[in-house]
């Protein structure tokens, strides 16, 4: 790939390694629609759109002419000390498409981290309760208080909360205790909330509907709703991370409506901007009012990036981007359980709309992660047009999560790319050397 050196090589002595989570050499010089524009001068289809973010492809008109529109008359920077439309418009349209009651209110930050970080604080400062429950391998973020509630193997640096329980998250697939249902850690967290960590002491429940970098994992039905029903019984709050799955991406516009539940909280990030950055958190005034001055950073509500948020959800409704998530996903999966048919490193493949995991096992008996398996798979996918990296505590499953405009044209080009690719992987025909730089996670 000689091509790519230029710019990777260049990128390897500016770019810092702390942001770094590489999986192959690529280099982007551009994109449109489902396509990246590599510095070689290849098209490659994105099936991950940037982890998400790219919920709309790239260069989307609409989202064009609304940040240039936004930048042309700019209404300052900042929401901080001036109320401005964009800002507004965004958080009056969020209120509208989320469920929930009584007075709520919406805080508007730049990333999936600072809304979950900022929830976190002001929920444990508005309640004076001082635990928090998550979810072992929940990644809420990157920042310190986010990390603080999640249960990531990549941060095993990171300082937890110190009142943060986790317990296991429900995986169908590798089921805690041998219950597929999710009913022996309904009755661990019974435990926890009866001893060490007691229900009156909760501030808030931290839950992604699909755990997500932990592995595209889709909890059993009526285990988040059971969880809910713990939230009220305890009076904690249930926060949603929709960060990933949400807005339209599950094929629902949001995730937890599949689980039947209404959280207390939802926060947002990734798809809401289109691949700008903004994040936003939807909740009770009582808690998003709670002080003045507690979780902001200057450019939060930016109207640039608000015009985006307002532009992707528009788009999402009027071009009916849930219902082609829903659909491209059954599609998508239909089409990978083909390829299980014929490889054998296939060990799963699960998902909802346009969040789709394969877990790749060594052995369909034992479930034995296919680790390298995995790096090389992405590997040669890049090397054959196709960009997707890989999520789970045990850095074998493949996440598919492609922009939300995604065609069936474009399935069946990563199906025969895919096919290949695993059959390449199998048949030993991509070396150690061509992963041995790339850490992944
Ligand atoms: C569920 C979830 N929440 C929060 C985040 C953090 O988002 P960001 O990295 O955009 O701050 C992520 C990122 O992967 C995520 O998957």
């Amino acid at each position: 790939m000689a091509g790519n050196e230029g710019l990777y090589q260049r990128d390897g002595r500016a770019i810092a390694g702390l942001q770094k989570l590489r999986f192959f050499p690529l280099a982007v010089t551009g994109g449109e629609g489902c396509y990246l524009i590599a510095d070689d001068g290849r098209r490659l289809l994105d099936f991950s759109a940037s982890w998400g973010a790219a919920s709309l492809g790239h260069g989307h008109p609409i989202l064009r002419e609304a940040v240039d529109a936004a930048l042309k008359d700019q209404a300052g920077a900042s929401i901080l000390s001036a109320a401005t439309a964009p800002a507004i418009e965004l958080a009056e349209s969020l209120l509208a498409v989320t469920p929930g009651s009584g007075d709520r209110k919406v805080w508007i930050g730049h990333s999936g981290s600072d809304a979950n970080e900022a929830v976190f604080r002001a929920v444990a400062a508005a309640t004076g309760r001082r635990r928090t429950l998550s979810f072992v391998g929940a990644y809420h973020g990157g920042t310190a208080a986010s990390m603080a509630v999640s249960g990531h193997s990549v941060q095993e640096h990171a300082a937890r909360a110190p009142g943060l329980t986790l317990i296991p998250y429900p995986d169908p697939y590798r089921p805690y205790e041998g219950d597929p249902t999710g009913g022996r850690i309904l009755d661990l967290l019974d435990r926890h909330l009866e001893t060490d960590c007691p229900g009156d002491e909760v501030a808030a429940f931290f839950i992604e509907p699909i755990q997500s970098d932990g592995g595209l994992i889709v909890p059993p039905p009526g285990f988040m709703a059971a969880i809910a029903e713990r939230c009220r019984r305890h009076g904690i709050l249930l926060i949603a991370d929709e960060v990933k799955v949400g807005l339209g991406r599950s094929g629902r516009l949001h995730c937890f409506e599949h689980d039947g539940i209404t959280p207390d909280i939802v926060t947002f990030g990734k798809g809401l901007g289109g691949g700008l950055p903004i994040s936003a958190a939807v909740g009770p005034a009582g808690i998003l009012d709670f002080a003045t001055s507690f979780a902001m950073q200057t450019l939060h509500g930016n109207p640039a990036c608000a015009a985006a948020g307002q532009a992707v959800l528009r788009v999402i409704q009027e071009s009916g981007l849930v219902e082609n998530a829903a659909h491209g996903g059954e599609y998508l999966m239909a089409g990978l359980r083909r390829l299980a048919d014929k490889h054998d490193l296939i060990g799963d493949v699960r998902g909802r709309g346009l969040a789709v995991g394969v877990e790749l096992v060594r052995d369909r008996e034992t479930k034995e992660p296919a680790k390298t398996e995995t790096a090389k798979l992405v590997y040669r996918a890049w090397e054959l047009g196709l960009v997707l990296y890989y999520v789970g505590l045990n850095s074998n499953v493949l996440e598919m999560t492609p922009p939300l405009i995604l065609g069936h044209q474009q399935v069946h080009e990563a199906l025969t790319i895919l096919d290949q690719a695993l059959g390449d992987v199998a048949a030993g025909r991509v070396s150690d050397e061509a992963v041995a730089g790339f850490a992944g996670w």
